[in-house]
């Protein structure tokens, strides 16, 4: 097994200083760092494939066959049975929008599309915009602890339900939510089943057969790719959804959803990325190489989220927000506030220190809203991944330390912190 305490070295931004202090990256939720095989990938492509696709000429060949190779491997790391389950578009919620609006002319006004009050706002508003088809959303709740609302998943999936949307993990507090349990409500009432998997995707093994679902998306900027957002769909289905395309377009999946010209390099750069997790776990081929990897990875992550969420609930004034970290499963990003800042301090300051963290909703707006914690700027969001380390993780809660006594003692004395 390949250690990961060697992985540092594969990424070219993280050895960089802010202020003199080395850059710790937490805003992985928001976008990983690209390792140097991926960025050599990307420009590998540049300097040898560069071309359109389908030419009678050596460079358009090559350029096809990547692409082929690259919707084959996207295909192994979510356990997809072939190639053609996958396309490719700019991001997930482009291509999102691209399928509400194919589904939107097979719906039927009165139809029902259930999504949930947890998830990102790209598996809400492209479902939401239906709405003045006549096609009407639903959504499962969102309980204060920071978990879906199962019960009120039985109440909104009924006969009129066509598609239910939910999301793998949550980008906001780290939930992991109960697929099954939707999914069997969903084949109860024959409805299809969507999953947001952005989040997801650096931190465990996908797939896509055991999931059982018709459509899942991701976005490969998560999980060390460059920006290109992925689809799968089950065998069959989208030769079936009329989506926007040129006549000249293929008029079978996977192409029928794919719009001009594909953003060819750095779908090379997808694949260098899928083979970069792989190349940390043993197996025999790709997918079992994938799932080893991810699941070190995952044990890597979680005892550093587990150690930041225990320093972080160790320090007055500081609010863990979501699922508990000993929660059995869940995925390693935390959101936090303390009392007398707002998120936007927290991260003006930390960013001064070099630690890279988010502040804000993070496009989960609909689950701030509904906690009612936009009136405090939303929380402070750390995320966990492959390359962060146990001293990244003292320091960070060193210097919250430092700021939450720093605003207490303000407070104290009736001032305001500066950060
Ligand atoms: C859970 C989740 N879903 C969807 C998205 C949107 O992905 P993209 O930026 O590829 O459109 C994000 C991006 O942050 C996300 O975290």
């Amino acid at each position: 097994m390949n250690s990961l305490i060697s992985i540092r070295s594969d990424f070219p931004s993280i050895q960089q200083k802010v202020n003199g202090n080395s850059v710790i990256y937490l805003d992985g939720p928001a976008g990983t760092q690209v390792p140097k095989q991926v960025l050599e990938a990307m420009n590998y492509y540049y300097t040898h494939h560069n071309s359109n696709t389908h030419g009678h000429f050596m460079a358009s060949q090559e350029t096809d066959q990547i692409l082929e190779e690259v919707r084959q491997k996207v295909a192994t790391f979510l356990n997809a049975p072939g190639s053609e389950c996958i396309s490719f578009g700019q991001n997930m919620t482009t291509l999102n929008y691209s399928l509400s609006k194919g589904l939107g002319r097979i719906f039927t006004p009165g139809d029902e599309i259930v999504i949930t009050q947890l998830d990102h706002e790209a598996n809400r508003g492209p479902w939401l915009a239906l709405e003045e088809l006549g096609i009407a959303t639903r959504e499962i709740k969102l309980l204060a602890n920071g978990t879906l609302d199962y019960d009120s998943a039985d109440l909104v999936i009924n006969k009129k339900t066509k598609l239910v949307c939910v999301g793998l993990a949550s980008n906001i507090f780290g939930t992991i939510n109960d697929i099954a349990r939707i999914k069997q409500k969903a084949e109860e009432v024959g409805a299809y089943l969507l999953i947001d998997a952005v989040h997801a995707a650096p931190h465990c093994s996908i797939d896509v057969q055991e999931l059982d679902c018709d459509f899942l998306l991701c976005s490969a900027y998560k999980f060390y790719g460059p920006h290109v957002g992925l689809l799968y769909c089950r065998p069959g289905l989208l030769d079936n959804v009329p989506t926007d395309r040129l006549r000249t377009q293929e008029s079978v999946a996977p192409y029928k959803i794919e719009t001009g010209t594909l953003n060819h390099a750095a779908i090379a750069g997808v694949g260098a990325a899928i083979e970069f997790i792989a190349s940390r776990g043993e197996g025999e081929n790709l997918r079992s190489q994938l799932v080893a990897a991810l699941e070190e990875i995952h044990q890597h992550e979680i005892k550093l989220a587990k150690a930041l969420w225990r320093g972080l609930d160790s320090i007055p004034g500081v609010h863990l927000l979501g699922p508990p970290i000993d929660s059995p499963e869940r995925a390693p990003t935390l959101a936090f506030t303390i009392e007398g800042l707002t998120p936007a301090e927290i991260c003006q300051y930390l960013g001064k220190a070099g630690i890279y963290a988010w502040d804000g909703h993070f496009y989960a707006i609909r689950a701030v809203e509904v906690l009612d914690i936009m009136k405090i700027g939303g929380v402070t969001r750390m995320g966990v991944v492959v390359y962060n380390t146990m001293e990244e993780i003292d320091r960070t809660i060193r210097e919250v330390r430092t700021l939450a006594e720093q605003t207490y003692r303000l407070r104290q004395k009736g001032s305001t912190v500066k950060s």
